[in-house]
């Protein structure tokens, strides 16, 4: 697939399992490896600013402004089973229909720079902005490369997974932000699974509703 390819054929899907009944998770290893290779895809986008040093976790050192933590199979299984338990996170149905039905969860955060409030909160600075930019690039990177190697993937804010208290649960340190869930679902499911296509697909229009050419005045010495 050229990268045009992927550009025109991707779209989101969404599949739903029921969460007492959760899908089997039947992808392996391999599958690690592509997810390794989707998120090393991701990371060839570009960045103009290094993330803050002192943001970095010692674990995860990258000179980049994202982070990308993912579950597998069998972890969005057990995250499901956490959401389930209501306490201390109660979920609406809608995540944990997805949780059921989902081979991988990429969790895609950037690092905001220092700030002096101790809150998730960032400055609006311009630094931000392009760390939020720069995320959001490497976050379409993987969705097309997932695209061109026929991974179904769903782009979400997020839901209940911007908590503090669930994102500690998966062990993300707390001033990173979360500015993507990405879903990999399955090509092949029973037919008790429900699927749904992003919503705002259809609302595009063509290039000329959001773009002109700038005529520069002739006049202009
Ligand atoms: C930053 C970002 C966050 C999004 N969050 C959600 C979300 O939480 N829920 C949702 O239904 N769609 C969300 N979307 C939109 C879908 O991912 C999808 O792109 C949209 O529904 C259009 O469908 P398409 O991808 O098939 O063109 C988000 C998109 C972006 C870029």
């Amino acid at each position: 697939m050229t990268t045009e390819e992927s550009i025109r054929s991707r779209k989101t899907l969404k599949l739903r399992a029921n969460p007492d009944n959760p899908l089997p998770v039947t992808k392996g290893k391999d599958f690690k490896k592509t997810i390794e290779e989707l998120i090393e895809l991701a990371g060839k986008a570009p960045f103009h600013y290094e993330s803050a040093k002192g943001q970095r976790s010692y674990k995860l050192i990258g000179n980049e402004p994202w982070r990308f933590h993912v579950l597998d199979g069998e972890s969005c299984r057990i995250f499901l089973k956490a959401l389930k338990q209501e306490k201390p996170m109660k979920a609406p149905e809608g995540i944990k229909q997805m949780l059921a039905a989902s081979d991988a969860l990429i969790l895609a955060t950037w690092l905001p720079e220092r700030s002096r409030k101790l809150s998730r909160k960032f400055h609006p600075n311009l630094k931000n902005m392009e760390h939020i930019a720069a995320t959001g690039a490497a976050i379409q990177n993987l969705i097309l490369a997932a695209t061109s190697r026929g991974v179904n993937a769903y782009w979400s804010s997020g839901g209940i997974i911007r908590k503090p208290k669930v994102l500690e649960f998966l062990g993300i340190p707390n001033h990173e932000i979360l500015l993507g869930a990405v879903f990999l679902f399955p090509d092949e499911f029973p037919e008790s699974v429900d699927t749904q296509s992003g919503m705002n697909a259809d609302k595009r229009g063509e290039a000329g509703d959001f773009m002109d050419w700038i005529e520069v005045g002739e006049n202009i010495q």
